[in-house]
């Protein structure tokens, strides 16, 4: 097991500038989406803006096992796309879609991981409500992430809050420690067993990230080997933060007020 890497004050302040540049890079995003844009374009505006803060994608050229190094600096997964859609000039968005998208930049040293799922126009209130619960989940779980608690309270929140009304985890991906490298220890799965798991302490980041479906919680990988679509091609959504355990308790690294409450 690999051992998990604490953040002093000083790098969590480091990584609060990384978060708030993935954040930025999140809004942007979100101000573009509209009917007709493609995804190619969304990840032009990230790659720029990457520029402009001087940082590196943390996802261009990125190795997960048994994948080709992943070729752009956004996931853009639509519809029944839970993660690690790859953008591309041909996919267009369309009035009723939810996209979700994920942006990270290393810089200075350290990674700020986000993720949200936008609505493009009007969408149908079963989305929505996917929209509000996976969201509403990810808040549930920082809840959890204080100091003293376990792990697995974290991951519990995610699952019960979801599942209470209805909806399934996606199973096979997993939230993760984040620091130096994009994924850090320790694993933070989206379900688990309340008081179990590694006791949180000071000084931890994690990088929370519930994907929820509204069908099965079974994915399948497409061709190009990265993006991930429930099996059942049900909707599925999919927010993430980046979030330091402090003393006095979670501090959300990549909030970003105009985006978050604007929903
Ligand atoms: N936020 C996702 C994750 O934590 C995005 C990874 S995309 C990749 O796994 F391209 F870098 F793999
Ligand atoms: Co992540």
């Amino acid at each position: 097991m690999r051992k998990i890497k604490l953040k002093s004050k000083v790098h969590v302040e480091t990584m609060r500038k990384s978060g708030k540049a993935a954040s930025i890079m999140l809004q942007r995003i979100g101000e573009a989406i509209e009917p007709n844009i493609s995804t190619y374009q969304l990840d032009q505006i990230c790659r720029e803006t990457i520029k402009e803060f001087g940082g590196k994608s943390s996802f261009l050229g990125y190795q997960l096992p048994n994948h080709p190094p992943y070729p752009a600096t956004i996931c853009a997964s639509i519809n029944e796309e839970i993660v690690h859609g790859v953008p591309h000039k041909d996919r267009i968005l369309k009035k009723g879609d939810i996209v979700s998208i994920d942006t990270a930049i290393f810089l200075d040293g350290f990674h700020g991981d986000n993720a949200f799922t936008f609505a493009v126009g009007k969408i149908s209130d079963q989305a929505q409500q996917l929209r509000e619960v996976t969201k509403a989940s990810l808040y549930e779980a920082i809840g959890q992430a204080k100091s003293g608690n376990r792990l697995g309270d974290v991951c519990h929140a995610v699952q019960s809050y979801v599942e209470n009304r209805g909806y399934s985890v996606a199973r096979d991906f997993v939230g993760h420690g984040i620091g130096r490298k994009m994924h850090e220890a320790p694993q933070v799965p989206n379900y688990g067993e309340p008081g179990t798991g590694i006791r949180l302490k000071p000084g931890m980041v994690l990088a929370i990230e519930p994907m929820i479906n509204i069908g099965t919680s079974q994915s399948v990988v497409l061709e190009d080997g990265w993006t991930a679509v429930t099996a059942d091609l049900s909707l599925s959504a999919h927010f993430e933060h980046t979030v330091a355990i402090l003393s006095d308790g979670p501090d959300i690294l990549t909030d970003n007020f105009e985006l978050w409450n604007n929903f």
